[in-house]
């Protein structure tokens, strides 16, 4: 009994495990589908996107936020602040020009300048310095740290 029982909830979790992957954060926001339009995951960009825009132009876009936000970038832990104004350029599998990220490494804070698609990596780019992540860590819209979870508008 309990043996079939465990199977059941084994399988429900199995089943409710895809929708919930691919479930949209905040339906409202095109920000989000924009990023994957270009291939890039959505957990580039936090939970709180308030304003998106894109000039098809000159591929400059800017993303304003609610409010600062920071987060815990997988795997290693590093610390990334997001700026309210978010700005830079989207074009062929690279998002240049970027201003509005910082990360928190070797005591200081760094921009990112740009994040680049390779293969399934994310290269983020500091300067002339880069690191490399798999670009399925960021897979997941995260929510900002110390504040109150953001509910998804439908
Ligand atoms: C979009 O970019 C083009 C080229 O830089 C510029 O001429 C135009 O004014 C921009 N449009 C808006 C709405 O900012």
């Amino acid at each position: 009994m309990s043996k079939s029982l465990f199977a059941l909830s084994l399988l429900l979790l199995l089943l409710s495990l895809p929708s919930s992957l691919s479930q949209n954060p905040n339906p409202s926001s095109t920000a989000y589908s924009e990023l994957k339009s270009y291939g890039f995951p959505v957990g580039l960009l936090p939970v709180n996107v308030a304003s998106y825009s894109l000039n098809r132009t000159s591929c400059d876009f800017a993303v304003h936020l609610d409010g600062r936000c920071r987060i815990t970038l997988p795997p290693d832990n590093y610390l990334a602040s997001y700026e309210r104004r978010i700005t830079g350029k989207l074009v062929g599998g690279k998002i240049a020009d970027l201003d509005g990220i910082r990360v928190r490494a070797l005591f200081r804070w760094w921009s990112i300048s740009g994040i680049r698609l390779s293969g399934d990596d994310l290269v983020f780019e500091v300067g002339v310095a880069s690191a490399r992540y798999p670009a399925r860590n960021f897979d997941k819209v995260p929510e900002c740290e110390g504040r109150a979870p953001k509910k998804a508008d439908s």
